[in-house]
């Protein structure tokens, strides 16, 4: 079966507003047939890229952490087809814990862009209305791009820059409907395009 991996960036675990978001984009997933995996990257110890160049030569890092021992065999699975990538807003970005991780991935690229042509799309929640959830979804955006992957929208009729939510809507995230429907329809469509 093809599958869907959720990566979230928050440090904050099972209270985090952007895995609460990433869930909702994985049920959908989920719904239209795929197997998915949440990857909550607080889980694991994972250094910067210290540019060793050990992946020029092959798929793996001179820095034996979770990113090496962990993360390699599952992102390289030939069944994945699509990634969302999620990340509360930090400062108009996304966290460092996210960055990191896809600095990581520049392994993947260089073994033969095996992310090429994997489906891609961006979640990101943000404490203020208007605090730089699109500037954030960018981050994500060029690193996909990056690695020749193909990134979608949350499609019509909300279609923009992927999910983008509002944590500090006064009845708390799960009452930011708006924003959950992109959520939703981030994962409907990358499911979409993941099965062609
Ligand atoms: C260091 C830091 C920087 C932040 N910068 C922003 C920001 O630029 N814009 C914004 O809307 N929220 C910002 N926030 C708030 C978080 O994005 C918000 O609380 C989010 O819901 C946290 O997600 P989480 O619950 O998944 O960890 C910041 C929070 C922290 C800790």
């Amino acid at each position: 079966m093809s599958k869907i991996i959720g990566i979230c960036g928050s440090p904050n675990g099972k209270k985090s507003t952007t895995l609460f978001a990433l869930q909702k984009a994985l049920e959908a997933c989920a719904n239209a047939g795929f197997e998915t995996e949440l990857i909550e990257l607080c889980q694991y110890k994972i250094a910067g890229c210290i540019d060793c160049s050990t992946c020029k030569k092959e798929l793996n890092c001179s820095q034996k952490d979770d990113f090496t021992e962990q993360l390699i065999p599952i992102l390289a699975d030939a069944s994945v087809s699509g990634f969302i990538f999620a990340s509360p807003v930090y400062f108009g970005g996304i966290t460092g814990q996210l960055k990191t991780f896809l600095d990581r991935t520049v392994m993947f690229r260089r073994n033969g862009f095996l992310f090429a042509n994997k489906v891609a799309g961006a979640l990101t929640v943000g404490r203020s209305r208007h605090g730089g959830q699109e500037l954030a979804a960018m981050d994500v955006i060029h690193a996909a791009l990056i690695h020749g992957m193909v990134v979608v929208s949350d499609a019509a009729p909300t279609s923009h820059f992927g999910a983008n939510l509002w944590s500090g809507i006064p009845e708390g995230l799960e009452s930011d409907a708006v924003g959950i429907e992109t959520a939703i329809n981030l994962g409907i469509n990358v499911a979409r395009h993941a099965g062609k």
